[in-house]
C-alpha cells in the first residue's frame, strides 16, 4: 500500500508532534505526503497551515511566531490559525488585505502532550489514553523519531509474537521456545483486542522494570489496534507491574514513519528510574527498527494479491489489521493503491483544505495596490 495515495487516512488524527518542540517557534512537518507547519496561536494551542506561504510560496516554517501569528521569514506576512492573511507589513496603516490572502489550515488540536492533525474532517475521535494524568500513573514521553519503513509494516510487527526469539534474541525473546503463543482476537468496530501470555527472558538488568526476581517470566499482553496506525500494549508482569506502551505510526510518506510512543507506568521512579525504562524500551526498539527497515514498506494489504508475501498462522493479527484497512477503503470507496497499479489509478485530488477566509486562495496573489 502506498499510504499517501489513499485518501481516507487524511480523514483521521494523526499525533504529529510533541507540543514542547514547538516551544521555540514554528517547526515543519510531512505528514501523508503534504508539508505543513505547526506553530502555537495566542492561547498557546497548536495550530496547522500548508508549508507555503501565498506570497512568493516561501516555507513558513523559516519564519516565527509574532503575537499568537506566524510570521513568513520571507516578507513578514503574518497568519492567523485559520490561514488568513492578517498582517502585510508594507501595507500602510488602515489598507485592507485583499479578501481570499490565505493558505490552507488543517484540523489541529493538542492531546496527551502532542499536536494531533486531521488534514480532513476527521471520521474518528483520537484514541482514548486513559492513563494519561491519572493517579497512580506516571507518564514517560519515550520516543519521537522517524524511521524508514510504513504503518502497515510497524502495526504487523507490534502484534507479531514469532520474531521475539529471533530479531530479540538479545534482549527479552527466549531462543529456545520459537514457537509463539496465541492472541485472543475480539474485533470493535475501529480495531481490535488482542490478548495472551508469552515467556519473557528476565536477566538480572531487567528485573527493576519486571518487579519480577526470576530469569524467566511472563508478560500478559493486552494489545489493542485502532485504526488506522495506532496501537495500545498493556504488558503486565506477575509482579503486578503494568508498562503500557502507545504507539502512533505517523505516516510522513510512502517510505518513512514518524514513531511517536509513549509509556506509561503504574509504579515509581523509585521503584524504576524513568531513565533506566527509556534504555530497556530503547534497545528493544532498535532491534525492531534495524529489521522494519530492511522489509519492503509498500505492504500487500489486498490479501487477493497472491504470490508476493506468504504468511503463516501467527500472523493472524496482521491479516486482520489488513481487513480492517480494506473494509475502511471499501467503505470510503477505495481501493488498495500499490507500486503495481499505482500508474493506472489517478492521483486523487485533495478535498480543498479548510482557509480562514472562506474564499477561494489566491493561487497566484495580485500584488498588493499601493
Ligand atoms: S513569501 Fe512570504 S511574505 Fe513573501
Ligand atoms: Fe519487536
Amino acid at each position: 500500500m502506498l499510504t499517501t495515495r489513499q485518501p481516507v487516512f487524511r480523514r483521521f488524527w494523526h499525533a504529529v508532534m510533541p507540543l514542547t518542540d514547538l516551544a521555540d517557534g514554528p517547526r515543519p512537518f510531512t505528514l501523508l505526503g503534504e508539508n505543513i507547519v505547526l506553530f502555537l496561536d495566542g492561547d498557546g494551542q497548536p495550530a496547522a497551515l500548508k508549508d507555503r506561504c501565498c506570497h512568493r510560496t516561501a516555507k513558513l516554517s523559516k519564519g516565527w511566531c509574532h503575537e499568537g501569528t506566524l510570521q513568513c521569514g520571507y516578507h513578514g506576512w503574518r497568519y492567523d490559525r485559520s490561514g488568513r492573511v492578517v498582517g502585510i507589513p508594507q501595507l500602510d496603516p488602515g489598507q485592507p488585505i485583499p479578501a481570499g490572502y490565505c493558505t490552507p489550515a488543517y484540523h489541529c488540536t493538542a492531546r496527551y502532550g502532542y499536536a494531533w492533525v486531521a488534514l480532513e474532517d476527521p471520521v474518528e475521535d483520537i484514541p482514548a489514553i486513559p492513563e494519561f494524568g491519572a493517579q497512580g500513573w506516571r507518564t514517560i514521553f519515550q520516543f519521537y523519531e522517524t524511521w524508514n519503513t510504513s504503518p502497515l509494516r510497524a502495526l504487523e510487527n507490534s502484534f507479531d509474537n514469532s520474531h521475539f526469539s529471533f530479531v530479540h534474541r538479545a534482549t527479552f525473546g527466549v531462543a529456545s521456545q520459537p514457537k509463539p503463543s496465541r492472541y485472543e482476537l475480539v474485533e470493535s468496530p475501529t480495531g481490535f483486542y488482542a490478548e495472551t501470555t508469552i515467556p519473557a527472558a528476565n536477566p538480572q538488568r531487567f528485573q527493576r522494570i519486571s518487579g519480577v526476581a526470576d530469569a524467566v517470566t511472563t508478560r500478559h499482553m493486552r494489545n489493542a489496534y485502532f485504526l488506522p496506525f495506532s496501537r495500545r500494549l498493556d504488558i503486565e508482569y506477575p509482579s503486578g507491574i503494568r508498562h503500557v506502551i502507545i504507539n502512533c505510526f505517523t505516516p510522513i510518506d510512502d517510505g518513512r514513519i514518524q514513531l511517536c510512543q509513549w509509556l506509561f507506568r503504574n509504579d515509581t521512579e523509585e521503584d524504576c528510574p524513568a531513565q533506566m525504562l527509556i534504555d530497556f524500551d530503547d534497545e528493544i526498539t532498535r532491534e525492531d527498527k534495524d529489521i522494519l527497515e530492511s522489509t519492503d514498506p509498500d505492504a500487500v494489504v489486498d490479501t487477493r494479491r497472491r504470490g508476493i508475501e506468504y504468511s503463516m498462522a501467527s500472523d493472524r493479527p496482521g491479516m486482520l489489521i489488513r481487513k480492517k484497512l480494506m473494509e475502511l477503503l471499501a467503505r470510503h470507496g477505495e481501493q488498495e493503491v500499490h507500486r503495481g497499479n499505482a500508474g493506472s489509478i489517478p492521483i486523487v485530488a485533495a478535498a480543498p483544505a479548510s482557509c480562514g477566509a472562506k474564499a477561494a486562495c489566491a493561487p497566484v496573489p495580485q500584488e498588493v495596490a499601493a
